[in-house]
C-alpha cells in the first residue's frame, strides 16, 4: 500500500476519534479497524493487562468476543513480561504459541505481529496484535513501523480510560476508608480532611502541578492524617498543650498510616501513603518520623504539609484558638525554607487570601 493511502486511512480514523473521545469499546473498535486497514489484516485485537491479577483481556471489534487469559499465556503474555514487539510469520512453529488461545478466540492465527502498549515510565499495559495477514504475504518492518505509531497514537487516550476508572475506583475506597476509620474519633477531623483536600488542589494548581498530580493530590490529601485513628481519645482531644510522651504518641500517626498504606497497589493510594508518611517532614531536615531534607521529601507532602499547618494555625484546635490572619502570615513568612518548601510557600502567601476562602467553605461547625 502505498504512502498516501496509508496517509488517508489515519487521517480518516483520527478525524473521527479527535472531535470527542468516544467510549471506552467504541473507541476500540475504531482502533482496532483502524490497524486491520492499515496493516490489511484479518483481525486486530486490543489486549489489556491487570497487573494486579496478571490477566490479560481481549478488546477488538464487535465480532470478537472478550475474554480473559492468565498473564503469561501464549506469545501475547510474552510479549507482555518482556515488553518486546514480535512478529510471527508462522505462529504454530512460535515456542510461545498456545493453541488454546486460538480455540478460545474461535479463529486461527496464521500469523500475528505483536506491539506492547506502553505508559511513559516504560511500564506494559498491554499490547495490540495484528493477525493474518492478508493473501498470506508476510509482516515486515514497514507493519512493525505502522503498528507502533498506533500504540503511541493510543497511549495517551488508553491509559486516560484507565485513569478515569482508577479515579472512580478511588474516590469509592477513600470514602470508604474514612467512613470506616471513624471521623467522629476527633471533633477536628471532619472538616479539617476536607479543607486541606481543596487547598492542595489550589495550591497544587497554582504551583503548576500536572492535572493528573492536581487529581491525585486532591483525592489523596484527605488520608493525610488517617494514622490518628489508632492515636488513644485522651490525647488527641486533650485540651492543653501535650506532655513530651503524649507528643511522642501522636507523632506515630504518620507511621501508623506507613503500616497500612504502604501496602496499597493502587498508584492513588501510594499517593495517599507518601502524603501520610511525609506531611509532618520539614524542609530543613527538622521534621519526623525520618528527617528528609529539601527535596527528598515527595512534592505531594510538601504541599499538604503548607495546608496541614495553614489549617492547624487559621481555625480553632481543642488545644489553641485560631490565630490572627497577621500572626498566620508572619509564620510563613518566617518559615521559608525551614518548615516549609520556599517555592511553593511563596505562592501560598502570594494567594493567601484566597486559602482564607477556602476555610469559610468548610466551616468546623458543619460538624453535625
Ligand atoms: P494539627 O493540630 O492538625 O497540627 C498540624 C501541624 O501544624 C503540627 O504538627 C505542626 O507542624 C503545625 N503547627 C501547629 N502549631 C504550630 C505553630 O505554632 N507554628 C508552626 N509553624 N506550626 C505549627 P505536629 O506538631 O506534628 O502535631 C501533630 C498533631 O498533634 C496536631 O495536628 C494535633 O492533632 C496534635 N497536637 C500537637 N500539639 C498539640 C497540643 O499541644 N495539644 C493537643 N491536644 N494536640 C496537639
Ligand atoms: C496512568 O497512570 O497513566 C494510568 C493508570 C494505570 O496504570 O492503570
Ligand atoms: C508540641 O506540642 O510540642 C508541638 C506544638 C505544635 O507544634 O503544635
Ligand atoms: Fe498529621
Ligand atoms: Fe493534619
Amino acid at each position: 500500500m502505498d504512502y498516501q493511502k496509508k496517509f488517508n486511512i489515519l487521517c480518516k480514523y483520527m478525524k473521527s476519534i479527535e472531535k470527542n473521545r468516544p467510549p471506552f469499546e467504541e473507541y476500540i473498535e475504531k482502533m482496532s479497524k483502524l490497524c486491520m486497514e492499515l496493516l490489511e489484516v484479518e483481525k486486530c485485537i486490543f489486549w489489556m493487562y491487570d497487573d494486579e491479577k496478571d490477566k490479560i483481556y481481549s478488546h477488538a471489534t464487535k465480532n470478537i468476543e472478550y475474554h480473559e487469559l492468565d498473564g503469561s499465556s501464549g506469545i501475547i503474555g510474552h510479549v507482555i513480561k518482556t515488553g518486546e514487539m514480535r512478529i510471527v510469520n508462522d505462529s504454530s512453529k512460535d515456542k510461545y504459541y498456545n493453541p488454546k488461545i486460538d480455540e478460545l478466540l474461535g479463529f486461527p492465527n496464521f500469523s500475528s505481529i505483536y506491539i506492547p502498549l506502553k505508559h511513559s515510565n516504560n511500564d506494559v499495559y498491554g499490547a495490540i496484535q495484528a493477525i493474518n495477514k492478508k493473501n498470506h504475504e508476510k509482516f515486515d518492518d514497514n507493519d512493525d513501523e505502522m503498528l507502533m505509531f498506533v500504540a503511541l497514537y493510543c497511549e495517551e487516550a488508553l491509559t486516560s480510560y484507565f485513569f478515569e476508572d482508577e479515579l472512580k475506583e478511588l474516590q469509592n475506597d477513600i470514602v470508604f476508608l474514612l467512613a470506616e476509620l471513624g471521623e467522629s474519633r476527633s471533633k477536628e477531623t471532619a472538616m479539617h480532611v476536607r479543607r486541606v483536600s481543596a487547598m492542595c488542589e489550589h495550591l497544587a494548581k497554582l504551583a503548576g502541578f500536572s492535572d493528573k498530580d492536581v487529581t491525585f493530590i486532591k483525592l489523596a490529601s484527605p488520608l493525610h492524617d488517617v494514622g490518628k485513628v489508632a492515636i488513644p481519645d485522651y490525647i488527641l482531644n486533650k485540651a492543653g498543650k501535650l506532655s513530651d510522651e503524649e507528643y511522642n504518641k501522636m507523632k506515630t500517626h504518620t507511621i501508623i498510616a506507613h503500616r497500612t498504606l504502604g501496602n496499597m497497589h493502587r498508584k492513588l493510594l501510594k499517593a495517599a501513603d507518601t502524603i501520610a508518611f511525609e506531611h509532618h517532614e520539614r524542609y530543613d531536615g527538622k521534621g519526623y518520623p525520618l528527617g528528609l531534607v529539601g527535596e527528598a521529601i515527595h512534592p505531594y507532602a510538601r504541599i499538604t504539609t503548607i495546608c496541614d499547618v495553614f489549617d492547624a494555625l487559621a481555625c480553632e484546635r481543642v488545644y489553641k484558638k485560631a490565630w490572627p490572619k497577621e500572626d498566620v502570615y508572619r509564620e510563613f513568612e518566617n518559615q521559608i525554607g525551614k518548615q516549609f518548601d520556599p517555592t511553593y510557600c511563596k505562592i501560598f502567601l502570594e494567594h493567601f487570601n484566597e486559602f482564607y476562602s477556602i476555610l469559610a467553605e468548610y466551616p468546623d461547625d458543619k460538624i453535625s
